[in-house]
């Protein structure tokens, strides 16, 4: 039987200090990971994958795309980083554990170059049929990593709402997938006189999910027992602006459905000083 990871609670987050957690940050990436996805570009079908998105309304799934080294890369990070992961719980929609883009830009910069990667952002954008920009560094949520470690482990049918003036798309990467979790999802639920269409998919290491936020009814089903899946997101913007509501609703809701007060609100007090 595989040992569960041993991840904190929120409580037991908020009373460890940053100083105490025994966390070595991993060392730069061996090669480039933008080089690597220009190499697994090579054996895509650009057509077919865009028209695909299209006809999804601004859904794709593909079950192979990250080069295996990228993947192991990620696998890597994932552990790195566990013992800074944030558990939450919210009865009846959410219960899981996350660690934001700032733990990970300290102690994983890879992610953070995959996440720039002109290749992948320019892949990104073909399908999109639109520009795409990082989100803003105070955006927790810009790459992060979500762990499933413990069973129930879910999160319930959302979308994935944008809080910025233009539109937000989600890119999700297959880490480890060692469960029964599924991604549900629901298209056209938002196109009056269309049809709704259901399915479900795995996404195992290596593989890439992208969709437009506002447009997608998704959820992830429970974790089972013994089952552990470790899943990476990417956001991507069409507009990187926030008015000030929207931005303070953000935060609470990635400080309390995600990465905790600390993660989130130090980093905005903290550059607020700067
Ligand atoms: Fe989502």
């Amino acid at each position: 039987m595989r040992r569960p990871l041993p991840v904190k609670t929120e409580a037991e987050t908020t009373e460890t200090s940053p100083a105490a957690a025994p966390v070595v940050a991993l060392a730069p990436a061996a090669f480039a990971a933008d080089a690597e996805i220009e190499r697994a570009l090579d054996a895509v079908d650009f057509d077919g994958v865009t028209r695909e998105f299209k006809s999804q309304d601004a859904f794709v799934y593909m079950e192979k795309f990250l080069p295996r080294s990228v993947t192991e890369q990620l696998i890597a990070a994932a552990r790195a980083v566990t013992p800074s992961v944030n558990r939450n719980y919210l009865p009846g929609h959410k219960q899981g554990g996350s660690v934001s883009r700032h733990t990970l830009d300290e102690l994983a910069p890879f992610v953070a170059e995959l996440y720039r990667s002109p290749a992948l952002i320019g892949f990104l954008e073909r399908l999109a049929g639109e520009k795409l920009l990082p989100s803003p560094q105070e955006d927790p949520h810009a790459y992060a990593l979500y762990y499933y470690t413990r069973p129930g482990d879910h999160i319930g049918w959302h979308y994935d709402t944008s809080y910025y003036e233009g539109r937000r798309y989600t890119l999700l990467l297959g880490v480890v997938d060692q469960s029964s979790c599924k991604l549900e999802y629901r298209l056209h639920t938002r196109n009056p006189g269309v049809a709704q269409v259901d399915g479900a998919v795995a996404y195992p290491p290596g593989a890439l999910v992208f969709f437009d936020g506002d447009k997608l009814h998704h959820r992830i089903t429970p974790l089972g027992d013994n089952e552990e899946r470790i899943s990476l997101t990417f956001e991507y913007v069409t507009d990187p602006r926030m008015g000030t509501w929207q931005r303070f609703i953000s935060n609470m809701k990635d400080a309390v459905a995600y990465f905790g007060f600390r993660q989130v609100f130090r980093q905005i007090f903290g550059r607020t000083k700067r």
